[in-house]
């Protein structure tokens, strides 16, 4: 689980046609274990049932300031309880009303008892988004520190098309958890590779592997969610987390090309790509035909990326490995770490039952350099990466090269 793990979240949605794709986000959040209360609007139900809310979150959704069966005062139990009020859709009455303080509602109302951060997602026509009140209420907002997800370009309600349509629920889903990670990463700078490689046959056919690059996702959104800025150089582009700058490669020459000039000034690498060890010496501009008979392929080595890397490491960079083995885990990993210049080595022992490729859990063994270990039992990817960047991290700060 990331950062929303019972953390408690006011779900506002306020009156506009996005008000449907509040019901996605409140879905994601709890998903994400999130404790999820909704705050409707009167305008919110004039587009959405309460029932559909109060079914997908953590406890019936509340519409009203007053006649609550567990509490005469809602709005402070909400608001003071809160880890995040989370505004989705915001219209631009909401966000003038938290610019003047006017209490008109239970949402309005307990977004003035919090002391939680306040995220706003606004969502409405162009026209009414471009107007100068509304963007000066939401500059306003922003230098008061209420965190905003900007809308989109797109498809808006009535078909016309522009700015303002409501963000992605991944991405508001994102920046909610930015919002309640522990920011320990914050501007730190991040280069993460994920993926198999592809090592090409011919013009369809190649050589690769069975990783999915859901470890290196993971590791690439919990470090984006802890504020650092994240490089993700990935095989897997389509399926890459938001929050981060994604470069997709095919080939281990691609990523050993990027992942050279990425790492310069990298503070933490995180290495989780399956590269290929061997590719076709040569590969066929075209499709080969299968009337000329099975191809001779013949493999040569390829570059060890993460070799080249230990080679030329500044001074202070954290440099981590993985090592997928079958047999003798710690042996092999610990040999890596070695011969690798490694700062500390992820060990997977992928014949494990629901360990490793393609799986959304993972069971692994950090080996730092020092020789301290770190076992991490089968979990969620995402829990391996936060141990992993854990490691990292007080590597990182405790390394005198980078002490003040
Ligand atoms: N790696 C790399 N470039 C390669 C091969 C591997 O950067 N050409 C990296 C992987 O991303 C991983 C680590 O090296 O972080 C371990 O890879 P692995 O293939 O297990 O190590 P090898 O040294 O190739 O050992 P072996 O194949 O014998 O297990």
């Amino acid at each position: 689980m990331g950062s929303l793990s019972g953390r408690r979240i006011v779900l506002g949605v306020t009156g506009g046609i996005a008000a449907y794709k509040a019901v996605e986000v409140c879905r994601r959040l709890v998903d994400a274990g999130a404790h999820v209360s909704p705050v409707l609007t009167d305008g919110a139900l004039e587009m959405v049932g309460a029932t559909t809310f109060s079914a997908l979150a953590s406890e019936p959704a509340r519409t009203s300031l007053f006649h609550d069966p567990e509490t005469p005062i809602p709005h402070t139990v909400l608001g003071q309880n809160a880890d995040l009020v989370l505004i989705c859709p915001a219209t631009a009455r909401i966000i003038s009303d938290i610019r003047t303080g006017r209490s008109a509602d239970l949402l309005m109302a307990t977004v003035l008892a919090t002391r939680a951060p306040v995220m706003v997602c606004p969502a409405m026509h162009t026209e009414m988004w471009e107007q100068a009140s509304v963007q000066e209420n939401v500059d306003v907002l922003e230098e008061r520190g209420v965190l905003i997800v900007p809308p989109e370009s797109g498809r808006l309600a009535g078909g016309d098309i522009g700015h303002g349509r409501l963000a992605d629920p991944a991405i508001i889903a994102a920046a909610a958890e930015r919002a309640l990670a522990p920011g320990d990463l914050v501007a730190r700078r991040v280069l993460v590779t994920a993926g198999g490689t592809r090592e090409p046959i011919d013009a369809v056919r190649y050589v690769g592997n069975r990783s999915s690059g859901k470890q290196g996702h993971a590791v690439a959104a919990e470090a984006a969610a802890r504020g650092a800025d994240v490089v993700l150089v990935t095989t897997r582009a389509e399926s890459a987390p938001s929050g981060v700058r994604v470069v997709p490669v095919e080939t281990a020459a691609e990523m050993a090309s990027v992942c050279e000039i990425e790492a310069v000034d990298a503070e933490i690498v995180v290495m989780a790509a399956a590269v290929a060890d061997f590719r076709p010496a040569k590969s066929a501009d075209g499709k080969l035909k299968k009337h000329d008979g099975a191809p001779e392929v013949e493999l040569v080595p390829t570059t060890d990326i993460l070799a080249g890397l230990g080679e030329r490491k500044p001074a202070g960079q954290v440099l981590v490995g993985f090592a997928a083995e079958t047999t003798d885990l710690l042996d092999n990993a610990a040999a890596k770490l070695e011969r690798k210049n490694l700062d500390m080595i992820v060990a997977n022992d992928v014949s494990k039952l629901g360990v490793g490729f393609e799986h959304e859990t993972n069971e692994v063994i950090v080996l730092m350099a020092d020789g301290s270990r770190h076992h991490v039992p089968l979990s969620d990817k995402r829990d391996v990466a936060r141990t992993v960047l854990d490691a990292a991290r007080s590597r990182l700060e405790s390394d005198p090269t980078n002490q003040e």
